[in-house]
């Protein structure tokens, strides 16, 4: 699968090994920074990985903030963009399979290393699964077309 990967300063240090394990998982990652722990703002990074898998230029994505609100909110002001945040595992995989979320957003202040490892793998493991959820996601999509 192929990741777009993006975060703020508070996350940095997170992003490089969740950047490494989904390497190690056999996934392509494509970085959108941030790379340095200088003060930066999240709403670049959301709107960068919402634009790139709303694209298709990724399969999904994967954010991290302090939180993981502030860049899920951001990336969600893009049309198409389902971003979930998830501090735990039975989230992850019903985010997927229910919400259909094209982005997962994880909080680097929130949750420890191997939590979010956890998080992201239950994450890319579930499959969606249609039915009355595509209703659903269909009405989100023609909320956005009355905006
Ligand atoms: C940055 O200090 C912090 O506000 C940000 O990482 C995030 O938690 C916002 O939602």
């Amino acid at each position: 699968m192929k990741i777009a990967i993006g975060n703020d300063h508070a996350a940095v240090e997170m992003k490089m090994e969740l950047k490494k394990y989904l390497e190690e998982l056999g996934h392509e990652v494509v970085n959108f920074g941030t790379d340095t722990e200088e003060s930066c703002h999240y709403p670049d990074f959301g709107e960068k990985v919402g634009r790139a898998v709303v694209a298709g230029e990724a399969d999904c994505g994967v954010l991290i903030c302090g939180t993981g609100v502030g860049i899920s909110i951001a990336a969600n002001k893009v049309n198409g963009v389902r971003a979930a945040v998830c501090s735990d595992t039975t989230t992850a995989h019903l985010v997927k399979e229910h919400n259909n979320a094209n982005i997962i957003a994880l909080g680097a202040r929130i949750v420890g290393i191997e939590t979010a490892k956890d998080i992201v793998k239950a994450y890319l493991d579930a499959e969606f699964m249609g039915g009355r959820h595509q209703t659903r996601i269909d009405m989100i999509h023609e909320i956005e077309k009355r905006n």
